[in-house]
Parts: structure tokens; C-alpha cells; sequence
């Protein structure tokens, strides 16, 4: 599958901060989310088991950032018979994606305007990434799947009981579309060391946190918070025939 490359007018988002993307990118290579990454990697084992030995599984990120979640599936994976895409509106981001040692399309791109061929995907991921669904459904395969990742209600509470005086906990959305049909949800939950002090500010950098609270109470983070849970919520979708 080779991304349509043709110019997008780019937005300026949070995820944009190249100190943001290199928190990120820091805070993952600990390996702190490498649970999800398994999870990931089991769901796209199982589509690989249902596809014809000589097709290729088309799979698209949503939203990569730097490319982690592929890339530790291809590793995970060690399988050729996989077409690795990922776009993503950050070109800092997308620019370190592909200097993996990965061999896959990256593309700066927009999730509202994905640069792919109407049913061309086997296989779309978005791990923390907004989406337009009427673009995944024009995008995906009959019967294609869609792994939608977002933050489980639990996720990094104990950085916002540290910022919040009441912390609430994240609230649920499932994608609402007549074209997908929900498989099945899985909860993925761990609290998780943080590994010093350069480890607690990347986690830090890495959240809208770092730039709407004090300094007062980014010291007691960077203090105090030595271990967190991490809480996934993946929903499976499948389109229609
Ligand atoms: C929270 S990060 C998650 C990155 C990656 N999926 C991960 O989990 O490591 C959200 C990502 O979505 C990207 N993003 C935000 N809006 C986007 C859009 N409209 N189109 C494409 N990417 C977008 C940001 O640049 C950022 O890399």
C-alpha cells in the first residue's frame, strides 16, 4: 500500500512540541507501555492466521507519533508478510518514525483526510490518536478491523491526584458508526516504576499536564510520583461485508 502523497494544510496541535514528541519517545523506549504493544501484536497475529498465506496484511497507524507501536510489533513479529503504514500530523514526529530500522510508509497526514485508496486497509490502529470515522470506514476493507486504543479510566490517576484536589476518571467512548460493528473490548491494566527522575519528567512532558499546571506542582510530581497504572481500553471493531 503506498500513502498518497500530496500536500495537507497542517494544524498546529499540542502533540506538535518536539519536546513533547521527545518525552514521548524517551518514556516509551523504557518500555512502559510495552503490555499494549503486546496486545497489539496478539491482535494483528490473529488477523494474520485469517488471511490467505500469500496476502499481504495492509496495516495503518493512526496517529503514530514515532512510530513505537509498529515498530514493536514488526519485532515482536518478524513478519514479511505485513505492509506497515503510519501517519501522523506531527512532521517532527513522522520524521523520527522513520528513521526507524522498520521498513514501512510514514507520511505527515491528517486522520481527517487519511492518504489511502478507498478499501484498501486490512487493518487500522489508533492508540491515543483523534480520527474521523467516516474516513477509517472509507478507508478499511469489508470485513477489515479497526483497534481503537484509548486511555481506561484508571489511567494515570495517581499523576492526577497529585494536580487535582477531586481527579476524575476518564470517561469511556466506544466509535459510534453503522459501518463497524463492536467485537469486543478489552481492559488493560498495570501499575508501572517510574525510573528515576528524568523518567518522571518525561512522563511528565509527554501529557497536556506539563504545560497548564504550576511549577510548584510539577516539583511535587517530579518528588513524588514513583509509580503509576497504566489503563487501556481496546475495542476491536469489524466492518461489514
Ligand atoms: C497522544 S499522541 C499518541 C501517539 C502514538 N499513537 C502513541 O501512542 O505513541 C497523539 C498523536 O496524534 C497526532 N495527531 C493529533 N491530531 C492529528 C490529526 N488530525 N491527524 C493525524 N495525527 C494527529 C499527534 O501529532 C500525536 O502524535
Amino acid at each position: 500500500m503506498n500513502l498518497l502523497l500530496h500536500s495537507q494544510k497542517r494544524s498546529k496541535v499540542p502533540g506538535d512540541s518536539k519536546q513533547m514528541i521527545n518525552a514521548r519517545q524517551a518514556f516509551l523506549e523504557n518500555g512502559h507501555y510495552m503490555p499494549l504493544a503486546g496486545e497489539l501484536t496478539h491482535f494483528v497475529t490473529s488477523h494474520l492466521r485469517a488471511k490467505d498465506e500469500l496476502d499481504m496484511l495492509r496495516l495503518l497507524d493512526l496517529g503514530c507519533g514515532e512510530g513505537y507501536y509498529l515498530n514493536q510489533i514488526s519485532e515482536n513479529l518478524n513478519e514479511e508478510n505485513i505492509n506497515y503504514c503510519g501517519i501522523d500530523i506531527s512532521k517532527a514526529a513522522v520524521q523520527k518514525a522513520a528513521k526507524r530500522k522498520l521498513i514501512a510508509n510514514f507520511a505527515v497526514a491528517s486522520t481527517y483526510n487519511i492518504p489511502c485508496l478507498d478499501n484498501e486497509v486490512d487493518v487500522v490502529m489508533q492508540v491515543f490518536a483523534p480520527c474521523n470515522t467516516n474516513e477509517v470506514s472509507r478507508v478499511v476493507k469489508p470485513c477489515g478491523h479497526w483497534l481503537h486504543v484509548q486511555p481506561g479510566p484508571e489511567h494515570l490517576f495517581e499523576m492526577k491526584q497529585l494536580v487535582y484536589d477531586s481527579p476524575a476518571m476518564h470517561v469511556q467512548e466506544v466509535p459510534e458508526t453503522i459501518e463497524f460493528e463492536v467485537i469486543d473490548q478489552k481492559s488493560l491494566k498495570y501499575t508501572f516504576n517510574l525510573l528515576g527522575k528524568a523518567d518522571r519528567l518525561a512522563l511528565l512532558e509527554m501529557t497536556p499536564f506539563y504545560w497548564s499546571i504550576s511549577e510548584v506542582k510539577k516539583q511535587i510530581l517530579l518528588e513524588k510520583l514513583t509509580s503509576a497504572t497504566a489503563n487501556f481500553v481496546i475495542t476491536r471493531l469489524k466492518k461489514a461485508s
